[in-house]
């Protein structure tokens, strides 16, 4: 790293050293000392936060107080310092409980490199105004209380930007709040602040990806707590952790933070209240007593899912669970997917399954002759976005197989939904019937399916057959069957099977006006087709009619089918 201007030693100066004043001898000692620590701020971002950065902390009447590591910005140091070691680069994701110092170590960081860099440009960006206010007034304070002889002199200083004079560096600072913030930017410096958060992850993070030079020196560092999983920080650090991309991911759990205690009055009596699972937590990270109590409030205060999340143990508990979810975490955690016994692609030329390994049907169980069987059916367009997606249950609510494909037009979908009902005995087969479905439903109408699910009245009791094809989700149907599907995941009254409907259910939330969503980035269509599927079991589980058609014979079944 070159300081530039920092320091003025001249070398007029030492030439006429011998006739100096006093004064001039101090000035020169205090320039000769500064060009030292200068040096070996260069060279060590901890003596320089030591030293030279002053920060509020938590307890703010304690006024500033210098930036000596905690435990949790000792880890990132010691994994950043390594890889700038290696690779001449920082390119670091770190995954953190609440409060760790980790902002404010990115932000101090930043402060660093281009207070000692030239030419530096730093973006700082953080989810939210409040947010990335706070870390700019950090950087302000860090300007104003360094030792005088290091203060920088500004170039610019407005509410958005920073720049030094001595060096041309500066910084920027932004919100994540619209899709195109940072757009635009090239810069060789990013601390982007809980990006978990951000409404338009995808876009600004492609958006400055694109600008971020590959050179020796540059630096980008996300940090975020989890947010749910399928967002753009989830999916980096699923990247970095594969080794996929040239991040670091740095995991930093909760009880490295020594405050997360509270002080237990009578030690010998809570450890006899100690639970099987905070037993377990002491053997594998080694928890005392008092770090126990307080994640026992913390988890009173705002429940197990929220804790997990923000004060995660592990990276994997961390995105297990988002705060809104539907569904139980800890249930669909805990079922097993079944083995795929066979992978399947629907050939619309032949109307035949065929073995392929990369088939968008999956089976779990083969249809037996005499079971009966449930299609849920979910329609999308077919291009490229949502999918149309079918689960097969069987009476006894275990899903037997799942089609999920998103390039399948809604037409096709119904010649595909066709020969899976009658490769399941005919299954009672239940197409939603809003928009998309109605060509579905035609199609099939059309190739006269044997066993078309037609919707009772919600509050119809009997249960009497109604005259409407399909099924249609409405404001009032959606919460009713996900409201079933919950009870049942709940209640251990249904097997999953597949991996692909467990993650959507794990992705599956309520926003804040209670209307439930696959979170943003994340798919349900497996979610709504397997509500649909057990809603329909539900209400007429108890006089499923099929046409059965054996299972040995139906792939060579002449075909007689009205053709278009
Ligand atoms: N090393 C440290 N020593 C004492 N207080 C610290 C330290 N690092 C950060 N803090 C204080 O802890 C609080 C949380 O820091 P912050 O960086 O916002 O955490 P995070 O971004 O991890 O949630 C702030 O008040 C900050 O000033
Ligand atoms: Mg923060």
């Amino acid at each position: 790293m070159e300081t530039n201007k920092l320091s003025n030693t001249s070398s007029s100066m030492t030439n006429k050293s011998l006739s100096m004043t006093n004064r001039q001898k101090l000035a020169l000692a205090v320039e000769s000392r500064k060009r030292t620590d200068l040096t070996r701020y260069e060279g060590s971002f901890q003596d320089f936060a030591k030293e030279q950065i002053r920060i509020l902390p938590k307890d703010a009447s304690q006024g500033f107080i210098p930036l000596e590591f905690n435990k949790a910005q000792q880890i990132v140091d010691d994994a950043i310092e390594k890889q700038l070691k290696e690779t001449g680069k920082v390119r670091a994701i770190i995954l953190k409980a609440r409060q760790m110092g980790l902002s404010t170590y990115a932000c101090g960081r930043v402060y660093w490199k281009s207070y000692l860099t030239p030419y530096n440009k730093s973006v700082v960006m953080a989810h939210d105004s409040a947010t990335s206010d706070a870390l700019f007034a950090m950087s302000r304070n860090i300007i104003q209380n360094m030792k005088p002889e290091f203060k920088p002199v500004l170039k610019k200083s407005n509410s958005k930007e920073i720049g030094f004079e001595h060096n041309d560096s500066g910084y920027r600072l932004y919100t994540a709040g619209s899709p195109e913030a940072g757009r635009g930017t090239t810069p060789t410096i990013a601390h982007l602040s809980e990006v978990a958060f951000w409404t338009h992850d995808a876009k600004i993070l492609a958006g400055l990806f694109q600008g971020i030079s590959q050179a020796d020196g540059t630096e980008v560092i996300l940090e975020s707590t989890a947010n749910g999983v399928g967002n753009e920080f989830h999916r980096l650090w699923k990247g970095a952790v594969a080794g996929e991309n040239e991040y670091i991911p740095i995991f930093v759990p909760w009880f490295l933070m020594p405050e997360y205690r509270r002080f237990v009055l009578e030690p010998e009596v809570f450890a006899d209240t100690v639970t099987e699972e905070e037993e377990g937590l002491q053997k594998v990270h080694g928890l005392d007593l008092e770090q126990l109590y307080w994640r026992r409030l913390k988890i009173a205060e705002g429940g197990m899912d929220k804790f997990r999340q923000e004060y995660p143990s592990t990276a994997n508990e961390a995105f297990i669970v988002s705060g809104s979810n539907v569904f139980d975490t800890g249930k669909l955690d805990d079922m097993v997917s079944l083995p795929c016994m066979k992978r399947q692609h629907f050939s619309l030329e032949s109307c035949m399954f065929e073995d392929h390994r990369e088939g968008f049907l999956e089976i779990y169980k083969y249809p037996k002759y005499d079971s009966n069987f449930i299609i849920g059916a979910d329609c999308a367009l077919g291009v490229g976005q949502d999918y149309s997606a079918a689960v097969v249950m069987n009476a006894e609510r275990e899903v037997c197989a799942v089609y999920r494909n998103n390039k399948l037009d809604p037409t096709q979908y119904g010649d595909l939904l066709f020969y899976l009902g009658r490769y399941y005995n005919n299954s009672l087969l239940a197409v939603e019937s809003n928009s998309l479905g109605i060509a579905t439903l035609n199609r099939l109408k059309q190739m006269d399916y044997v066993n078309l699910y037609h919707q009772t009245k919600v509050a119809n009791v009997s249960n009497e057959e109604g005259t409407r094809l399909g099924w249609r989700t409405t404001q009032a149907t959606k919460p009713m069957i996900i409201g079933h599907l919950k009870n049942a995941i709940e209640n251990d009254d249904i097997s999953l099977a597949s991996p692909i409907i467990i993650q959507e259910c794990m992705n599956y939330v309520a926003d804040a006006s209670g209307k439930t969503n696959a979170i943003s980035g994340c798919h349900d269509d497996t979610v709504i087709a397997t509500a649909i599927a057990l809603e329909v079991l539900r209400t007429h589980g108890d006089r499923l009619t099929t046409t059965r058609v054996s299972f040995r014979n139906q792939a060579y079944t002449p075909d007689n089918t009205q053709w278009l």
